[in-house]
């Protein structure tokens, strides 16, 4: 099956009461490890790349590794989605290149840090709509701000100086016309999001509660939605890592979130710690082993479980044969139908 638009995956997930989740890739490995979650799982699938990813991998070799896996799982809906592209033009080379799903984060300067202004964030989002629209490709925006910046996307702080200012989300929404939208409720990327299990003094449910209120029919985005489960922590330390205590977003706030509009959600963290964690084990009880195959099947099994436990638990499990897709050459005529209507 070809690469699908993100836009029916949510419009689906939806009507279907569940939410998807948005893995990180930056290799083959990870992109089978998904394909083959979503395979026992019967699960649709977001492949999200970074511009770390891009830059890692090659474009080009992201790109035909993803149509690889639309190949040899043609049962599975697959969408190739830009996660937090910082400009017009990181979006426009992803839609050149053929992702069916792009991250305007706009809600940062290109810098990636130091957080924009309303206005300028409405401009940049509008724009990559007009365009990406043009191509059916959707569109993710971003209203507030994460906190932390261990991995270089968030404003620094604990997460709670630009929560997501609801009456904000509604005019971002009408201004700029995105297909989904990522809100700031105190979450953070990486490992280190919580110093305790968070409660409703950081992890701000009671906001995306309110958004979903005054936005019933937009699909919204939960990011730095890993949950650092302490297990996985304690294979990495157990066999020689230092992971300080942390604790992640609760798997049943996540699913509060789904049952209050939330239909996108992106783990990265939990892979990146399952997979270190199984390396760190076979380094450290069979040193002598040498073949990268010996440490590289075992981290991406232990992806694998990861991923399709979050498959069952966002409630994506069991929907992959749900619908036929459509094809993006349909999606562009749908955006300029809408868009012809709104003139
Ligand atoms: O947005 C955060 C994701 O975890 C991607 O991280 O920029 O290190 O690839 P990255
Ligand atoms: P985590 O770091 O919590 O996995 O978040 C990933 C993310 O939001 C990618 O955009
Ligand atoms: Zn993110």
């Amino acid at each position: 099956m070809p690469l699908v638009s993100m836009r029916q995956l949510l419009d689906e997930a939806a009507k279907g009461g569940y939410g998807v989740g948005a893995f990180n890739v930056n290799n083959m490995e990870q992109i089978q490890a998904i394909m083959e979650a979503a395979r026992d799982t019967k699960s649709p699938v977001i492949i999200q790349a970074s511009r770390g990813a891009r830059a890692y991998s090659q474009d080009l070799f992201l790109y035909h590794l993803m149509l690889a896996a639309s190949g040899l799982y043609p049962e599975i809906p697959l969408v190739m989605h830009l996660d937090h592209g910082n400009s017009f033009e990181t979006c426009k080379s992803a839609i050149d290149l053929g992702f069916t799903s792009v991250m305007m984060d706009g809600s940062l300067k290109e810098d990636g840090k130091t957080p924009a202004t309303f206005e300028e964030n409405v401009a940049v989002t509008k724009a990559v709509v007009d365009l990406a629209h043009k191509h059916g490709v959707t569109v993710e925006g971003e209203i507030g701000v994460l906190g932390g910046i261990e991995d270089g996307h968030g404003a620094g702080g604990s997460g709670l100086e630009h929560v997501t200012d609801p009456a904000q989300a509604v005019e971002f929404v009408a201004r700029t016309g995105v297909d989904a939208l990522a809100i700031a409720i105190g979450t953070s990327h990486g490992a280190y999001k919580f110093s305790s299990k968070p409660d409703g003094s950081v992890l701000k449910m009671d906001v995306l509660m309110e958004i979903h209120k005054r936005l019933p029919n937009v699909h919204l985005v939960m990011h730095g939605s890993s949950s650092v489960p302490k297990d996985l922590q304690d294979v990495i330390n157990q066999y020689g890592g230092k992971l300080k205590p942390t604790w992640g977003v609760p798997v049943e706030e996540i699913q509060l979130g789904i049952r209050n509009g939330v239909r996108k959600i992106n783990v990265d963290t939990d892979n990146r710690l399952a997979i270190t964690g199984a390396i760190r084990k076979v380094f450290t009880e069979t040193p002598e082993k040498f073949d990268p195959r010996d440490y590289m099947k075992p981290a991406r099994d232990a992806m694998k479980k990861v991923v399709a436990q979050r498959m069952t638990q966002f409630g994506q499990a069991g929907h992959a044969g749900d619908y036929a897709p459509i094809s993006i050459e349909e999606m562009k005529k749908r955006y300029a139908a809408q868009a012809a209507t709104a003139k």
